[in-house]
């Protein structure tokens, strides 16, 4: 089928390059022009697995790049809106840019139309989309308006998009679900997983994939409630991890002991210094102010954001107890992005703390696999920007890790013991084994768990907590 996908963000790109995957055609819009000249000549410019296979192999063939909306209405049966929905001041979503787009489409209608929304969007956004275009003249019976949320995670977006859990579709009119449906069949039908090229099975996937057919509100709600309910998920186990601490007992312990209830399952259990990135964040204010303006107080999630803001002055302090003053320190830091697997730093709880150190007169050395480049566009000047956990750690007075980079959880401990001018880590996201980090010599600091101490270490001093 004939596609247009408008805006070529991180939900944009990877959505316009899967449908050209499973076989459509598709015109993906965007009114940057470096973003597209940079798209055109085969630059790919977010940190995604499996994108620059999907673009090199599309691009120029079924997947072309345009500024011009209008046109790429006319020529295409769906339009897909993915722009983006960034947080007011107020916390609601901004839609501005959803609404500007919806006024263009409005003028290339020449024929049935089923307008689908991508981005994250408030419960009744589909009816004011239906009413702007309505209110520029196009015929009703020409168009329809549907929400197909999606679930991508950053850094395995392309995966997440070609073996969901479930495809949400929601549709007010048969005639504009069928279309869906059709967009969607290779997956639903399995035939796309039979190609030759398909992209690789993750271990989890459920083939094929089902789809869920709802009305368009239920669909809206049901991209607010997924992300507001994993943010809590997360919030919850860090309230947890600070009972944990009080009361010395080992969140990692905690975690197990609940999460193999199925009812509630391990993932998303993991403690750290609290979720960021440009979703959780943004969708959790979203949906507490949507969730106001039609006339229920959601208070549950102020809970879930003020735990989450808690965890980073939490992890200050134990930085504090560690080090004392940090004035004039020497901070290794291991991790910008807001999570490993990306290079995106938007509303990162590393680069929080990294401000916040550096605020407290620290100085901080620091190295992420991926996003130290988009790190010194916004703080150039105060941060060593090192290529090496070691070189984070040469002759630091302790080590921070902030992001959960599978790198960072096998790292060769003697080394990084003889480069640290203290072996002091302070860990943010449990990536070691407290008693390990002991016999290795370090003392460790971590979420939920008792603070560990050299092996050896004079009697009388708090070993893994209990008197040595
Ligand atoms: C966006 C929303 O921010 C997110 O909440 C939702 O879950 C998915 O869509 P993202 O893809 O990260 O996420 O947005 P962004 O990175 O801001 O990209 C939006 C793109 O749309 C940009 O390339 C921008 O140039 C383009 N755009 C924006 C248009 O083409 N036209 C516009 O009018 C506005
Ligand atoms: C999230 C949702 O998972 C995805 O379905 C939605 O479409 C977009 O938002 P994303 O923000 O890319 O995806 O990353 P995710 O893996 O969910 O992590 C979000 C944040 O929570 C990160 O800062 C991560 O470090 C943190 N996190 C995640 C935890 O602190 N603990 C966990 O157990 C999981």
């Amino acid at each position: 089928m004939r596609i247009a996908v408008v805006g070529s963000g991180y939900v944009g790109l990877v959505a316009g390059a899967c449908f050209a995957d499973l076989g459509h055609d598709v015109i993906l819009v965007d009114n940057d022009q470096k973003k597209l000249a940079a798209l055109r000549n085969g630059e790919v410019p977010i940190h995604e697995k499996f994108l620059p296979e999907l673009l090199g192999r599309h691009r120029g063939q079924r997947l072309n790049f345009s500024d011009d909306l209008q046109e790429a209405v006319r020529v295409s049966s769906v339009i897909f809106v993915a722009v983006g929905t960034p947080p007011t001041q107020s916390g609601e979503a901004d839609l501005s840019y959803v609404e500007s787009v919806a006024l263009e489409i409005s003028g290339g209608i020449n024929g049935y139309k089923v307008i689908v929304e991508k981005s994250t969007v408030p419960v009744y956004t589909s009816e004011w989309v239906r009413k702007i275009i309505l209110r520029n003249g196009a015929d009703p019976e020409m168009f329809d308006v549907a929400s197909n949320p999606e679930f991508l995670r950053e850094g395995t977006a392309v995966t997440d998009f070609l073996f969901p859990d479930r495809i949400v579709i929601g549709c007010d009119s048969e005639r504009s679900a069928e279309v869906l449906r059709k967009i969607y069949q290779p997956l639903t039908d399995g035939t796309y997983y039979e190609k030759p090229d398909a992209i690789p099975q993750p271990d989890r996937a459920s083939i094929p994939a089902p789809i869920i057919v709802t009305s368009t509100k239920s669909a809206e709600l049901i991209k607010h409630a997924s992300n507001a309910f994993l943010a809590m998920k997360i919030s919850f186990i860090n309230a947890v991890a600070c009972l944990c601490e009080s009361v010395e007992a080992n969140v990692n312990q905690v975690v197990h002991g609940i999460g193999t209830d199925s009812r509630i399952g391990p993932r998303f259990l993991n403690p750290g210094i609290g979720y960021g990135g440009s979703c959780f964040p943004k969708d959790v204010m979203a949906f507490r102010a949507v969730a106001r303006e039609c006339g229920y107080e959601f208070r549950l999630l102020d809970e879930v954001m003020r735990i989450n803001e808690e965890q980073r002055q939490r992890f200050l302090r134990k930085v504090r107890s560690a080090l004392w003053t940090l004035r004039g320190k020497n901070l290794g830091v291991l991790g910008l992005a807001f999570k490993g697997g990306t290079d995106d730093i938007r509303e990162s709880p590393a680069i929080f703390l990294v401000q916040a150190l550096l605020q407290e007169g620290s100085k901080v050395t620091a190295y992420d696999p991926a996003a130290t480049e988009r790190t010194q566009e916004v703080m150039n000047s105060s941060i060593t920007f090192v290529n090496s956990a070691y070189e984070a750690a040469h002759n630091a007075d302790a080590l921070l890790i902030l992001t959960e980079w599978e790198e960072f959880s096998n790292l060769d401990l003697k080394r990084l013991r003889q480069e640290l001018r203290y072996p002091i880590v302070i860990d943010g996201r449990n990536l070691y084994d407290p008693d390990v980090m002991a016999g290795q010599g370090f003392t460790y600091y971590s979420v939920g768990r008792a603070t560990s101490h050299p092996d050896g270490v004079p009697a009388g001093a708090l070993k893994n907590g209990k008197k040595a």
